[in-house]
């Protein structure tokens, strides 16, 4: 349930894509051009199904690929949050329609078996319980309907750096400073004036809690400066010491309950993100079950991007004429 709000926070914050403001459009590069061949071979008259759509990122993608093509077809993406295209990608004119369905899950698709030309996903179905999604998956198939995922690599530049700033955030100095803010605005009491700087800078006790906030500060830079930085906490500090120190106590208090909900957020979100990826192992145990599933691998790959970094996981396969 918690998963499901924070997506839906996400998504009405309007992102296209999962990676916010580090890529403010849609997917580019490699994540782009993968899925190229793909959607190149839609026929006339397609559905497709997109899973864990965010706001359409991949369907949007269809519709760009499709341009010119002069083919109709349908895309619906599918997602446990709430998400919705944004204005601009809802007043585009073209043969390919998008439908993005809500609070719907891959376990239990809304769709008739043996319906579906096209099976995708980017970032999302490793977020399921994978082995009902790829049941599913083989029920609403048609026979021949392709099913082309991209999911998060154990060891890709995202997970490896997401893993660090979960290891800093869960070291207990992370806590320990978020108590500390808390302790000095009681000590500081009410600030109001340059006076109260000075009796504040006097004082043994403020002294002593803001001599412990600079010790927890550099002990968690020197742990990790990148991950310090990328978790937001020491902004979140700055932000405590620069435009709060005259904000009266209760809202002190208010923007550090605020601090430990960020924090507890990302633990979660991350936490989730490390258990969605696959490694090695993982992976052949998920191929294992295609058989049963009456699939047939075609492709299977590691995607890098121009600096050779690891981005994730490509697998492709086809649904098996009976
Ligand atoms: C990292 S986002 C990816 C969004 C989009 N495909 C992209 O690439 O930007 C993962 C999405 O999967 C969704 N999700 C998680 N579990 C799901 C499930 N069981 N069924 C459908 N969607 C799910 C989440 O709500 C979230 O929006």
């Amino acid at each position: 349930m918690y998963m499901n709000n924070h997506w839906s926070e996400y998504w009405q914050q309007g992102h296209t894509t999962s990676f916010g403001e580090a890529l403010s459009g849609n997917y580019e590069g490699v994540l782009k051009s993968i899925w190229q061949p793909t959607f190149a071979g839609l026929q006339d008259g397609f559905m497709a199904v997109d899973i864990g759509t965010g706001n359409g990122s991949l369907p949007l993608l269809i519709r760009e690929a499709l341009i010119g093509a002069n083919i109709k077809g349908e895309v619906v993406g599918v997602d446990l949050a709430e998400v919705k295209l944004t204005d601009k990608a809802q007043a585009q004119q073209s043969d390919i329609v998008i439908k993005l369905l809500s609070n719907e899950a891959s376990e239990s698709l809304p769709f008739a078996s043996a319906t579906v030309d096209l099976y995708t996903s980017q970032f999302g179905f490793e977020y399921s319980n994978i082995n009902l999604s790829l049941k599913e998956a083989s029920r609403v198939l048609k026979d021949n309907g392709h099913f082309c995922l991209v999911f998060h690599h154990s060891n890709s530049m995202i997970i490896n750096r997401n893993r660090k700033i979960l290891r800093l955030i869960e070291l207990p100095q992370a806590d320990e400073l978020v108590t500390c803010l808390s302790e000095i605005a009681v000590a500081m009491g009410k600030v109001t004036s340059p006076d109260d700087i000075a009796r504040i800078k006097q004082d043994p006790n403020c002294e002593k809690i803001r001599a412990e906030i600079n010790r927890l500060i550099k002990y968690l830079v020197l742990f990790d400066e990148k991950a310090a930085q990328d978790c937001q906490l020491m902004m979140f500090v700055a932000q405590f010491f620069k435009d709060g120190l005259f904000w009266p106590i209760e809202k002190k208090q208010q923007f550090i309950e605020f601090i430990k909900l960020q924090m507890d957020t990302l633990k979660l979100r991350l936490t989730e993100l490390l258990n969605a990826s696959f490694d090695e192992l993982k992976l052949a145990g998920f191929i294992g079950e295609f058989t049963q599933n009456l699939l047939s691998l075609n492709e299977l790959k590691v995607l890098k991007n121009e600096q050779n970094e690891v981005l994730g996981w490509y697998l492709s396969a086809q649904k098996n004429i009976l």
